[in-house]
């Protein structure tokens, strides 16, 4: 439907938005995710990457050596290995009629984290005894696949047709509050 549009929307999308998604502080945070992909979120918010500026002994949190895999985002304000770490700087794409265009959200920012993105951090000097091999580490942080239950409202509803009008988040549903 409606073909005709998407290129000039595009176009127009992406003068507007570009020298913006350049800029610092491109990043909208977790918690901006967390509106539309709360499953997303709470897998994440559980796993290492979430918490992993606080796992450095407190003299190393400034420390730049450290902070290029623990927090690389941080000058943004973000702590650990966020989700823009991985998926790109997110002010551009995080609008809905963005999201829901997968073009569009790739064409301002959006990425397609896979193992390259993993490597880049997991290398052979991190602290591990094993040879980091994403085939084994991919379902380790497994926020995407549709064996687990999305909560009400998420946009990434596994079964459903792509572009349902999307209720509300449904905040009162959190466990444990916030
Ligand atoms: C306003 C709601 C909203 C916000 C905020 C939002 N998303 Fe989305 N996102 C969506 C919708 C809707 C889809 C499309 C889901 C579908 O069609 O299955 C989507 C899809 C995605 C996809 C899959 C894209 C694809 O084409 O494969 C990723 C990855 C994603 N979002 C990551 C993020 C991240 C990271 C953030 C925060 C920086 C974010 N989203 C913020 C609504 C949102
Ligand atoms: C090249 C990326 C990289 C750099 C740079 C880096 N780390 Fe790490 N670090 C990792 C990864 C990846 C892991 C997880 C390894 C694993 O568990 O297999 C890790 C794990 C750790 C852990 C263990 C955390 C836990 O849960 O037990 C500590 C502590 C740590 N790093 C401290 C540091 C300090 C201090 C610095 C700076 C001097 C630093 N790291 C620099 C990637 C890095
Ligand atoms: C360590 C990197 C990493 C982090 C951090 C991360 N993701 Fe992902 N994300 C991935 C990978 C890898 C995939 C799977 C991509 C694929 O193969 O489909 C994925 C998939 C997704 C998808 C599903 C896309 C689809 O196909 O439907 C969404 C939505 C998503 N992530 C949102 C988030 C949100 C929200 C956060 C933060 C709360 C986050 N991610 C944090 C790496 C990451
Ligand atoms: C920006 C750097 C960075 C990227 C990119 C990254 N990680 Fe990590 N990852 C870390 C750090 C730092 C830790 C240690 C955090 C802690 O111990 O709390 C870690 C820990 C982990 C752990 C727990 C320790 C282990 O090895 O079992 C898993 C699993 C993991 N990452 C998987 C992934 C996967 C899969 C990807 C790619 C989709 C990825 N990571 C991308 C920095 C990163």
């Amino acid at each position: 439907m409606l073909p005709d549009l998407r290129l000039p929307l595009l176009a127009a999308v992406l003068v507007a938005l570009a020298p913006a998604a350049r800029a610092a502080g491109d990043k909208v945070g977790p918690e901006a995710c967390k509106a539309c992909h709360p499953s997303a979120y709470e897998r994440w918010r559980v796993s290492p990457h979430a918490r992993a500026l606080e796992v450095l002994p407190a003299e190393r949190r400034d420390d730049p050596r450290c902070l290029s895999c623990h927090a690389p985002d941080r000058e943004d304000g973000l702590a650990g290995v966020s989700c823009e770490t991985c998926h790109g700087p997110g002010r551009a794409y995080a609008a809905d009629y963005v999201m829901r265009d997968r073009e569009l959200a790739r064409a301002v920012g959006l990425a397609d984290p896979g193992p390259k993105t993993c490597l880049a951090c997991h290398t052979d000097s991190t602290p591990s005894l094993l040879r980091f091999d994403p085939k084994r580490k991919l379902p380790l942080i497994d926020h995407w696949s549709p064996h687990w239950t999305p909560a009400p409202g998420d946009a990434a509803a596994p079964a459903g047709p792509r572009a349902p009008a999307r209720p509300a988040p449904a905040p009162a549903r959190r466990p444990g509050g916030r």
